[in-house]
């Protein structure tokens, strides 16, 4: 989580999307191939880190877990996809739904997580 998937989800939540400064609104998707890249990169991560957290020893109970994880590797496809195809629009809005999986395993699973 911390090693794997946290800096993929980063790159990707960072990579999409506007933020406002002292000085205007700043774009945050790539303008270089090579920062694309960086997306494709992180967004095949998050897809395969879906398939590690299906792996024997790693799964937790039964169904919810699988579902959840399949999320992870189909979304993380989708992002891949839009990082090919260069679109921000695309990457923002799957970046929502990646966040949506992430929190989804964590309500159900994280029970510790008191914050
Ligand atoms: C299929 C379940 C599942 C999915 C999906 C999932 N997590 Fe987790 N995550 C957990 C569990 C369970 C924990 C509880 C701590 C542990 O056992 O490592 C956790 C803990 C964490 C932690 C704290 C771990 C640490 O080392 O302190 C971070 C950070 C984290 N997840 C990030 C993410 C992000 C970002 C995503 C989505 C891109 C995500 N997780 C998706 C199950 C999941």
């Amino acid at each position: 989580m911390h090693y794997v998937l946290e800096p993929a989800a980063d790159t990707i939540w960072d990579s999409a999307g506007t933020i406002a400064t002292l000085e205007g609104v700043e774009d945050l998707a790539p303008t270089t191939e090579e920062g694309w890249f960086r997306v494709q990169h992180a967004a095949a991560v998050i897809s395969e880190s879906g398939n590690l957290l299906l792996m024997p020893g790693r799964t937790m109970d039964g169904d919810d877990w699988q579902e959840i994880s399949h999320g992870l590797v189909s979304t993380g496809a989708s992002i891949m996809t839009a990082a090919e195809q260069q679109d921000a629009d695309a990457i923002f809005d799957l970046g929502g739904q990646l966040y949506n999986v992430c929190v989804a395993c964590h309500q159900r699973y994280w029970v510790e997580n008191d914050q």
